[in-house]
């Protein structure tokens, strides 16, 4: 899909964290479709670490801070959108799963936030048959984590709109995309590229983003991405005619983002 409407929407990046949103001013966003680091994946350890977390609810008490403040930056009837995946791993010699899902939840809720029916987004797996655990002899095997994770959150009560808003006509869905987003399981997006320059990104296919984008927002909108990475969300904002924030606090990964968003031509 080109731009909507004829419009394309503008991109602004800031170089900061996600726990004060320096730039955002409060109640300025309708949506925002994030991922964050995950607790309890080695991948983010050394970040968590550095911040003094190094247990499951100390990574989340950090995260907490984000979730307020993209709380604090949603409008009234505004979407929060968190891309999540729960971690399996040995601590202390036991081997369990971290259900981050459950604890960010709990969080938005005790933060005010509206929870909403999520999605399950069913990675693409190129070992379909990978199984962890016990040969074929029961009980000690356990089930591959193959999905993860759209939680969603609503700031208060539903957003209203004056009768025939055109903003909010010119941003219709199909009924064949209607049918196939507002489905609890995700089962046909193709993964992303996740290295850049060698370096891991944990990127998003566009597709998350496009949908969530189109689901839960109009032309004109701002959506925000306060953990932007390679900024992912951001293009495809602009691409659907929103205005899109992305905060990153990684410097090079920022450079990067703002010299994508400085160039005449997103993307
Ligand atoms: C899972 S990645 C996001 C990937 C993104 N969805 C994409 O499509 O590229 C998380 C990002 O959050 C960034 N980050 C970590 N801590 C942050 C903080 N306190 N504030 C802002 N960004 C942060 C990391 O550098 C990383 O780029």
């Amino acid at each position: 899909m080109g731009p909507v409407g004829g419009r394309t929407g503008r991109v602004r990046t800031v170089h900061g964290d996600a726990r004060t949103l320096p730039g955002v001013a409060p109640g300025s966003v309708a949506l925002v479709v994030t991922s964050p680091p995950y607790p309890m994946i080695p991948q983010w350890d050394d970040l968590f670490r550095a911040a003094g977390a190094t247990d499951f609810d100390g990574m989340h008490r950090w995260l907490d801070d984000a979730w307020r403040a993209c709380r604090d930056a949603l409008l009234p009837g505004g979407i929060l959108a968190i891309n999540i995946g729960d971690a399996l791993r040995t601590t202390d010699g036991v081997f369990r799963l971290w259900p981050n899902h459950g604890r960010v939840t709990l969080a938005c809720e005790r933060l005010g936030l509206r929870p909403l029916p999520y999605v399950l987004w069913k990675k693409p797996t190129n070992r379909p048959n990978a199984f962890l655990g016990s040969g074929f002899d029961p009980p000690n095997a356990y089930v591959t984590l193959d999905c993860e994770f759209i939680l969603l959150f609503a700031n208060g009560a539903r957003r209203s709109f004056p009768p025939k808003d055109p903003r909010r006509s010119a941003s219709r869905y199909t009924k064949a995309e209607r049918d196939r987003w507002f489905s609890q399981v995700w089962g046909d997006i193709r993964g992303a590229r996740q290295t850049v320059d060698g370096r891991r990104t944990a990127a998003f296919p566009p597709e998350v983003p496009a949908r969530l984008i189109r689901m839960f927002s109009v032309v004109g909108d701002t959506v925000l991405d306060p953990f932007a990475g390679t900024g992912t969300t951001l293009w495809e904002a602009a691409r659907l005619g929103r205005d899109a924030i992305g905060i990153e606090i990684d410097p090079t990964l920022h450079a990067e983002l703002a010299r994508r968003a400085r160039a005449p031509a997103l993307g």
